[in-house]
């Protein structure tokens, strides 16, 4: 009876009807079906709908999202078959969301995840982990050199960093709508909880752009989550060739943005994630 209940479950999960169940008609009932999926499609789909929350390798953003890979597994329930995951993913997330995915999609990223978590072996792991991370290496706790870009400074023993954010540094984005060439939050920067981060800001695209500091998701923020957190008048923003600096102290870990508020920028994806942890140092990858 263990291949019944296993489907019972699933199709709870997947919010299909169980009338069935039970009155021994369990024949004409027909489970969710989905089809194979593709690692790399998947690991695609997670930068761009996932890892604002479970962070940009999956690794989990305390108070926001539990991480999706551990060393030695991660225990759920979720986690039993790749089915259940997929099933889960399916009907739950993302989780501002739920049910926007297709099965296709759904499939793809469940196979993703079900291979990070070490399922299909250690060294798949490894290698499917390398796909998010741009440098090509498994995710490490941060240096403790302290900085790990040449656009951010840190000094550990004064609680200090500095980041210079430069809009439009590149072409990178439908020309240039991104922050130190990062977009789509596929930049990250972390900042252990009580460290000071001034940003010092330079607009030097083409067309107004400006900072702010702002929450996991959305596209329509017009003013930072952190309070002072963001260039002046960050819907106007700062004129080509402009600059601006401003300083705030996280107390929160979670995950943020850096975003350009100007209308329409934060939408065209002119944002970098910001990751505030419980301890550690600064570093931006
Ligand atoms: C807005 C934040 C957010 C986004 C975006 C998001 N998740 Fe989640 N996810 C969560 C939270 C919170 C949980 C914890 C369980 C819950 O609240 O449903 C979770 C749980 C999960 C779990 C179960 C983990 C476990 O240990 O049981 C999986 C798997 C998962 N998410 C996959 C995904 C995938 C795949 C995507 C992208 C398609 C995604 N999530 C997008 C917030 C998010």
């Amino acid at each position: 009876m263990r291949f019944r209940t296993r489907w019972r479950m699933i199709a709870g999960l997947a919010g299909f009807g169980l009338a069935a169940a039970g009155c021994g008609a369990q024949a004409s009932y027909t489970p969710p079906v989905f089809p194979p999926g593709n690692v790399v499609a998947g690991a695609q789909l997670f930068t761009k709908t996932c890892s604002a929350c479970h962070g940009l390798t999956a690794e989990g953003t305390v108070g926001l999202a539990p991480p999706l890979w551990q060393k030695g597994g991660v225990v759920s329930p979720n986690y039993s078959t790749l089915t259940t995951l997929t099933a889960f993913v399916y009907k739950n997330m993302p989780k501002i969301a739920p049910g926007s995915l297709t099965r296709q999609q759904a499939s793809n990223v469940a196979t993703f995840i079900w291979g990070l978590d070490g399922k299909t072996g250690s060294s798949r792991a490894h290698q499917l982990l390398a796909m998010l991370t741009p440098s090509g290496s498994a995710p490490t706790t941060p240096s403790p050199s302290g900085s790990s870009s040449k656009f951010l400074s840190a000094n550990p023993r004064s609680k200090t960093v500095t980041l210079t954010l430069i809009a439009g540094y590149n072409s990178a984005n439908h020309g240039g709508f991104n922050f130190d060439g990062g977009y789509n939050g596929d930049m990250t920067v972390t900042i252990p909880v009580g460290y000071k981060v001034t940003v010092d800001f330079k607009n030097q695209a083409q067309f107004p752009h400006s900072a702010a500091i702002i929450g996991p998701t959305g596209s329509s923020a017009t003013g930072p989550t952190i309070k002072g957190a963001s260039t002046p008048h960050p819907v106007t923003g700062t004129a080509p060739g402009g600059s601006a600096t401003f300083s705030f102290t996280p107390h929160t870990a979670g995950g943020y943005r850096i975003a350009c508020l100007f209308p329409g920028h934060l939408l065209l994806g002119m944002y970098i994630n910001l990751k505030v942890v419980s301890s550690g140092t600064p570093s931006m990858s």
